[in-house]
C-alpha cells in the first residue's frame, strides 16, 4: 500500500468514527483545509514533468474525491441524527390553549353613535357627514352668527391660517350645526337627518376637552312646529337611555340659528345602591329628591338660516338639535371624567368598552350588559 493509500485508509476510518459535526469539520481541515495533506499532495503534482503527473495524479485526485464525499455523507448523517434527537425530546403540546391575542373593544363614543343612528332610524332619519374642517360661512354665517358673536373669537375657535378659494377663513368645526347647512343646500327638502362627528372648541378641564363629539339633528318639512320636536327628543331619549319614565322640560333659550330656541332639562333622581345614592335619570325633576339636568340646545330653524341654505321659509319649516355625544355615554354607562375618553388607554377601554359581539341594538339590550 502506498503512502497515500494508507492515509486515505486512516482518514475514512477516522471519519466513519467520528461523532459529532465538529471533529469532521477537524477532520476535513487535516485533509483539505489549505496545509491538508491532500492539498500538498495536489500541490506537488505542479512540480512534476508531465509523464509523472499523469501516473500520479488519478490517485491523488480518486483520494480527494473519496475523503470528501466521506466528510460530506457522515456530516450529513450526523445533522439528521441531531434533528430527529431534537424532534424526538422536544414536544409540541397541540392541548394546550393558544396563548390569547390582545383584543380591541368598540369605544363607547362609536357604540353610542351606532345606537343614536339606529334610534334615529326607526324615525326615520338618515345619518349625514361634513368636514371636520369647515369654513367659517358653513360653520357661522349661514347659521346667522354674527360678525361680533363670542364663538368666532381667536381664543374660542381655532383658525387655519390659510382661506379656501372663495376667500373663507378655514377653522376646525365649533359644532356639528353646518352639516344642517350643508345637507339643505345638498338635498334641499324635506329632510330628516342626524349628524354625529367631532367638534373642536379651545377648551380644556374635566369636562371639557378641545375635541368632544356632537350629534345634530335636522327635520325639515311643511307644518313643523315645536310638538314635533319636543316629541322626537321624548322619543329619542326614552329609546336610548332605555326608560319610558323620562321627562323633558323645555326652557326658552338663545341660540342665533334658530326661533325660538330651548333648551331640554331630563328629569334625574337619586337611587340607592351599594355604593351609596347614585344619579339617574327619569322621573319629574320637581319632584322631592329630584332634580334637572340641562342636556341639549334645541329649536324651530331660523328663517335666516332656511334662506341662507335656499330654501323658502313660507313653504319650509323644521326644527334642530345638538347633543354631546361624550356626555351622553356618560350619563348611560356612569364614566365621569371626560378626559379619559381621548387617552387612548386599554385599561378603560376594556373597563367601559363594548365587544364587537354585542349589538348596538335596542333588542340585544347593550345598556343591561352586565
Ligand atoms: N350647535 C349648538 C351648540 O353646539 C347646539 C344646537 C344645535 C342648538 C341645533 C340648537 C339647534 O351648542
Amino acid at each position: 500500500m502506498t503512502e497515500l493509500e494508507t492515509r486515505k485508509e486512516q482518514a475514512l476510518a477516522a471519519i466513519a468514527a467520528a461523532s459529532s459535526p465538529e471533529a469532521v469539520e477537524a477532520l476535513r481541515v487535516e485533509a483539505l483545509g489549505k496545509q491538508g495533506w491532500i492539498s500538498l499532495a495536489l500541490k506537488t503534482l505542479g512540480a512534476m514533468s508531465p509523464e509523472e503527473r499523469t501516473a500520479q495524479a488519478p490517485a491523488i485526485q480518486a483520494t480527494r474525491a473519496a475523503v470528501a464525499d466521506a466528510i460530506a455523507a457522515k456530516k450529513d448523517a450526523l445533522e439528521g441524527a441531531e434533528l430527529e434527537q431534537r424532534l424526538t425530546s422536544e414536544r409540541l403540546d397541540l392541548t394546550l390553549p393558544a396563548p390569547e391575542t390582545p383584543r380591541g373593544t368598540v369605544h363607547p363614543v362609536s357604540q353610542v353613535m351606532d345606537e343614536l343612528a339606529e334610534i334615529f332610524a326607526d324615525l326615520g332619519f338618515s345619518v349625514a357627514t361634513g368636514p371636520e374642517i369647515e369654513d367659517d360661512w358653513h360653520n357661522f354665517t349661514a347659521l346667522n352668527m354674527a360678525e361680533t358673536h363670542p364663538a368666532r373669537a381667536m381664543h374660542d375657535t381655532f383658525y387655519f391660517p390659510d382661506t379656501d378659494a372663495d376667500e373663507r377663513r378655514m377653522l376646525l368645526r365649533t359644532h356639528t350645526s353646518p352639516v344642517q347647512i350643508r345637507s339643505m343646500v345638498a338635498q334641499g327638502a324635506p329632510l330628516r337627518i342626524i349628524a354625529p362627528g367631532r367638534v373642536y372648541r379651545s377648551d380644556s378641564d374635566a369636562t371639557h376637552t378641545p375635541m368632544f363629539h356632537q350629534v345634530e339633528g335636522l327635520v325639515i318639512d311643511r307644518g313643523i312646529h315645536l310638538g314635533h320636536l319636543k316629541w322626537t327628543l321624548e322619543t329619542f331619549l326614552k329609546a336610548f337611555f332605555e326608560r319610558d319614565d323620562i321627562v323633558l322640560r323645555l326652557r326658552p333659550s338663545y341660540f342665533p340659528f334658530t326661533e325660538p330656541s330651548v333648551e331640554v332639562d331630563v328629569g334625574w333622581q337619586d337611587v340607592g345602591g351599594p355604593n351609596g345614592p347614585r344619579r339617574v335619570l327619569g322621573g319629574d325633576g320637581d319632584a322631592p329628591g329630584h332634580g334637572w339636568m340641562e342636556l341639549l340646545g334645541s329649536g324651530m330653524v331660523n328663517a335666516r338660516v332656511l334662506e341662507f341654505a335656499g330654501l323658502d321659509p313660507a313653504e319650509w319649516q323644521g326644527f334642530a338639535f345638538g347633543v354631546g355625544v361624550d356626555r351622553l355615554a356618560m350619563l348611560k354607562y356612569g364614566m365621569d371624567d371626560l378626559r379619559a375618553f381621548f387617552d387612548g388607554d386599554g385599561r378603560w377601554l376594556s373597563h367601559y368598552g363594548f365587544s364587537h359581539l354585542d349589538q348596538p341594538t335596542l333588542s340585544a339590550g347593550v345598556g343591561a350588559r352586565a
